[in-house]
């Protein structure tokens, strides 16, 4: 097996060296042909989502929010997830970032079947792998922006002086280094925004998801946080999954999948 093969394998990881040896058992020093092709559209693939649904429970009444969703989204693309109120955008980013386990189907993330890990390894993985945006930005209102940014580093192990000075770094990005000991009640929307941006960035997660980024911000702020999310994707390399009703950032994307009704729609 080349050099080239092994990096494959391991950058596509258990799954699909499961999914080879389900297909055909091959021993991995002869792949066939047809096997790379399976191991190169797995380690282009960041996020594979296959038959998922989602039937909520409440107050003894059965709602099938999810029906059958299957969705694929490349590496470094900007993928939008867009449809009417209540068509189900929130909880299908919800199931991709291992918020909510779905209760059909599942959900491939880097390769890793999340919906098949238990609840610690799964915390893990979302720690390591996914930076997540709130709608409401969700910052710690006692807190300054640099340590909103410092806490997130903390729960990844990074600690100190280290962790300072890769908040400061990630506000920076941002262009919020001016801002770093401002609380989050004397920054406007546009700036709550982007540092909800920078601590989702904390400890470069491959996958950033959003949920309305730009949803309460005036046209000069949306467009600076659309620009930051562009910019993740076409020259960082992540792949960015945005839940949106905002045409702006239809220009920026790769791809938009429309939901109705807890289906995806042809596009
Ligand atoms: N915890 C819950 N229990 C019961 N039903 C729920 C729950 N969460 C969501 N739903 C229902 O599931 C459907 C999809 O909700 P979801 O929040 O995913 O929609 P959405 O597309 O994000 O809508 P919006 O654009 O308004 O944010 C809705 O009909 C909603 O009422
Ligand atoms: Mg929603």
């Amino acid at each position: 097996m080349t050099a080239t093969q092994i990096d494959v394998l391991q950058r596509v990881g258990s799954q699909a060296t499961s999914t080879l040896t389900r297909k055909s058992k091959p021993k991995v020093d002869t792949l066939a042909p047809e096997d790379c092709g399976v191991i190169a559209a797995e380690s282009s693939r960041a996020i594979a989502a296959r038959g998922v649904g989602m039937v909520y429970q409440s107050s003894g009444e059965r709602f099938q929010a999810l029906k059958g969703v299957d969705l694929d989204v490349k590496r470094g693309d900007i993928q939008l997830l867009m449809g009417p109120s209540g068509s189900g955008k929130t909880t299908l980013l919800s199931i991709l970032a291992g918020i909510l386990t779905p209760t059909q189907g599942n959900v491939r993330l880097l390769g890793e079947d999340i919906t098949r890990l238990s609840s610690s390894k799964l915390a893990q993985f979302r720690l390591q792998n996914i930076g997540f945006i709130f709608q409401g930005f969700n910052l710690f209102p006692a807190l300054t922006a640099l340590e909103n940014i410092e806490v997130a580093l903390k729960l990844k192990g990074i600690r100190g002086s280290i962790a300072r000075k890769e908040a400061y770094g990630l506000l920076e990005q941002v262009g919020l280094a001016d801002k770093a000991k401002q609380h989050p009640q004397d920054l406007s929307g546009g700036q709550k925004q982007r540092v909800a941006i920078a601590r989702a960035l904390a400890g470069n997660p491959q996958l950033i998801m959003a949920d309305e980024p730009t949803a309460a911000l005036d046209s000069h702020n949306g467009h600076a946080v659309i620009e930051l999310l562009r910019n993740l994707a076409k020259e960082k390399g992540r792949t960015v999954l945005i839940v949106t009703h905002d045409p702006r950032i239809i220009d920026v994307a790769d791809n938009v999948a429309y939901l109705e009704d807890g289906m995806l729609q042809a596009n």
